[in-house]
């Protein structure tokens, strides 16, 4: 029978939420701490635990079908391989949200990144910093780091550096300044969708058909609430993202119950618009599994 190799990252920033997103499909693995491969238990998907720089190359290498991985770093290998076979984005999981910036020293007197013309730019991304500057019309030099690359600046080695950002901790400790964002990325499942077996192929649409429920169910919740009948309209247009709600008759009142599945993400203040409309008793629960 044929199984499916997940590549996810071993550690950092997006292993854990990646574990828990496989998990949340219902996938149980087999594994010791200190390893790297983690056999499925009751749905055939082994997981591959690696750097993420490597995940976008075992998958377009054929050692895996599937692979969790930051946008960027997807681009970035997707660039270096122009003109051979790409990778499929499958579906965008909602965490590691990041940008990779160009920053600057504090006391650099420049205020956009198109007057960066031929500065050296210090970077670990150096294929997707130079095609999203090369879009803007700025002609850069490369100085490609494996890493800390905010400290190239203080050293002398670069002008400026292109890195992903996202609490901006590091640019402050560095003295640097976020000049430009080149491109917002999160995490996302990427997989090779061509010259794969159609036993595969089922398999990988049983896990995206189960994923898409989990993240359709964690922006949803369930609303439920007492309104006046003729406050209905007004009621329905102000619950987030519902058309048809469901309504029961309250024994032994004028009130009524309605009943529905926000998809949109509900705030305070809806609940406060909500309010003022006359509804009361309104609960909101979290939805747990969802099967369109
Ligand atoms: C990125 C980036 C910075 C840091 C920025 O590294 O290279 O070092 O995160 O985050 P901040 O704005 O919250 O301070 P990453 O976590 O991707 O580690 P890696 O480059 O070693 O994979
Ligand atoms: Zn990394």
């Amino acid at each position: 029978m044929s199984r499916l190799r997940v590549a996810i990252q071993k550690s950092g920033r997006l292993a854990e939420r990646s574990q828990e997103v496989l998990r949340s499909c219902g996938l149980k693995f087999a594994r010791s701490k200190d390893q790297l491969f983690w056999y499925g238990q009751d749905f055939p998907v082994d997981l591959l635990l690696v750097r993420d720089d490597d995940i976008p190359r075992l998958l377009l290498d054929g050692v895996c079908e599937l692979g969790i991985v930051g946008e960027n770093t997807a681009n970035e290998v997707m660039l270096e391989r122009a003109g051979q076979s790409q990778l499929n984005c499958l579906r965008r999981l909602g965490f590691g949200h990041c940008r990779l910036s160009v920053a600057v020293p504090e006391d650099r007197a420049v205020s956009t990144v198109e007057e960066l013309q031929d500065a050296r730019i210090a970077t670990s991304y150096p294929e997707l910093t130079r095609h999203l500057l090369e879009q803007r019309g700025v002609r850069a030099t490369i100085v490609e780091l494996s890493g800390s690359v905010e400290i190239a600046p203080g050293l002398g080695t670069a002008d400026a550096i292109s890195d992903l950002v996202s609490t901006g901790t590091t640019l402050r400790a560095n003295h640097l300044r976020e000049l430009d964002v080149l491109m917002h990325s999160e995490a996302a499942l990427y997989g090779r969708v061509n010259g794969i077996s159609d036993e595969k192929r089922a398999l990988l649409q049983r896990l995206l058909s189960r994923l898409e429920g989990v993240l359709q169910a964690a922006e949803s919740k369930y609303v439920m609430l007492h309104a006046p009948r003729e406050a209905l309209q007004r009621i329905t247009e102000l619950l987030p993202g519902v058309e048809h709600p469901s309504i029961m008759p309250l024994e032994g009142s004028d009130r009524i119950a309605v009943h529905a599945v926000c998809g949109e993400a509900v705030f305070w203040e809806h609940l406060e618009a909500l309010k003022a409309a006359g509804a009361s008793a309104i609960l909101v629960l979290p939805v747990e599994k969802m099967l369109a």
